[in-house]
């Protein structure tokens, strides 16, 4: 059998024109194409600024800066999430506060006020797998302590929560091009989506060397500058987003119609339209299923392993941090099967097959 990834990036002669039309510009940093994807971006969220960085992790940094995110202040995270979703504030000295899930592998939003101290300043929703995080809950607390919300979109470029789109609810929303992702710009890449004017303007010149233009330097910066033939690359993806996300949708609905009842399959809530950056199931003996698929030439993955309240990076630096049960429930059971936007329901039919077959259900 031909191989099924488990993820594929898109390319075709119009993202290799996309490149060339770049290379062929003369500008190669932060000049027109990066402003058009800038202005798409924002009006495809919903939102007034979009502010392109060389990664989630590095705009999320800035962004944390220029709020003066400082030591001792504390953020409420999922544990369940990329690791680089706490790695920027990390870096700022704060400390993160871990969130178990609810059966979506999101952070449980019933969870977050006890978890609020005098020294929480925000919390960090992650929108994981493609699927919205109860933001009503999340809103409701953040509103009642007066906190910050970023919404974590790196695996949701696209998705609905009750209509709108994720990103453009929080204060800030941010998003990662990372290879793998719905919205990718072939190589690193992450933006910055807000309404607040002020922050937006200060995380500009936080990217470019704390200057708004060529030689005055009002503080020190970066350089976290975005490049034009990515821009350019982005644009085409981005037109594509919708229908790709669709695409996502119909794999998703097939899978669910097999898998029911021989594995469980994810739960998509009332107030989500999930774009399913993954379709992750809970499956018995999970490692030899793994196995057996790998063995079919069907690429799987497991996202993640190793929840992060209990990763050295993060143990060996805070003290006292609370078991998380439905977490690390989840990490033994989880396995994510092919996803992309050019999946056939063909492939999905092929996966389907080969797991009955390993459960005995053909
Ligand atoms: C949920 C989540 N947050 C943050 C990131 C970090 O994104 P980047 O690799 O662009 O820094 C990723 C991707 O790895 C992610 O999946």
């Amino acid at each position: 059998m031909s191989k099924i990834p488990l993820s594929k990036c898109f390319v075709n002669p119009e993202v290799e024109e996309a490149a060339l039309r770049a290379l062929r510009s003369g500008q190669y940093i932060l000049a027109a194409e990066c402003k058009a994807f800038e202005a798409e971006l924002a009006a495809h969220t919903g939102v007034k600024h979009a502010i392109l960085g060389t990664s989630w992790t590095m705009i999320v940094y800035l962004l944390h800066l220029a709020q003066g995110l400082k030591p001792g202040d504390e953020v409420i995270v999922p544990s369940h999430t990329a690791f680089p979703t706490m790695e920027p504030l990390i870096h700022c000295g704060a400390t993160p506060v871990f969130c178990d899930i609810d059966e979506t592998f999101c952070m449980d939003a019933e969870q977050l006020e006890s978890l609020v101290t005098p020294r929480t300043v925000g919390i960090i929703p992650v929108h994981l797998y493609g699927h919205p995080v109860n933001l009503d809950r999340v809103f409701a607390i953040a509103a009642k302590r007066k906190l910050w919300v970023l919404e974590d979109c790196a695996q949701a470029q696209g998705a609905k929560y009750n209509g709108k789109t994720v990103g453009s609810m929080g204060q800030f929303g941010a998003f990662s091009f990372f290879p793998s992702k719905n919205l990718t710009v072939l190589g690193d890449g992450g933006c910055l989506v807000t309404n607040d004017d002020a922050l937006a303007e200060k995380v500009r010149m936080l990217r470019n060397h704390g200057r708004k233009d060529k030689y005055h330097h009002e503080f020190a910066g970066f350089n976290v500058r975005f490049n034009e033939i990515q821009g350019a690359i982005g644009r085409v993806m981005l037109k594509h987003l919708d229908g790709f996300n669709d695409q996502r949708r119909k794999i998703a609905a097939r899978y669910n119609e097999w898998l029911q009842g021989i594995v469980r399959t994810p739960v998509e809530k009332p107030w989500a339209r999930a774009v399913y950056h993954m379709y992750v199931i809970r499956a018995e003996r999970r490692d030899e299923l793994q196995k057996f698929l790998g063995g079919r030439n069907i690429g799987t993955g497991i996202h993640y392993p190793v929840p992060n309240h209990q990763q050295p990076g993060v143990t060996s630096k805070f003290k006292n941090i609370s078991r998380l049960p439905k977490t690390e429930q989840a990490v033994k059971e989880i396995l994510s099967l092919p996803i992309h936007g050019e999946m056939t329901l063909d492939a999905a039919d092929k996966v389907c097959d080969a797991i009955a077959e390993f459960y005995g259900k053909k």
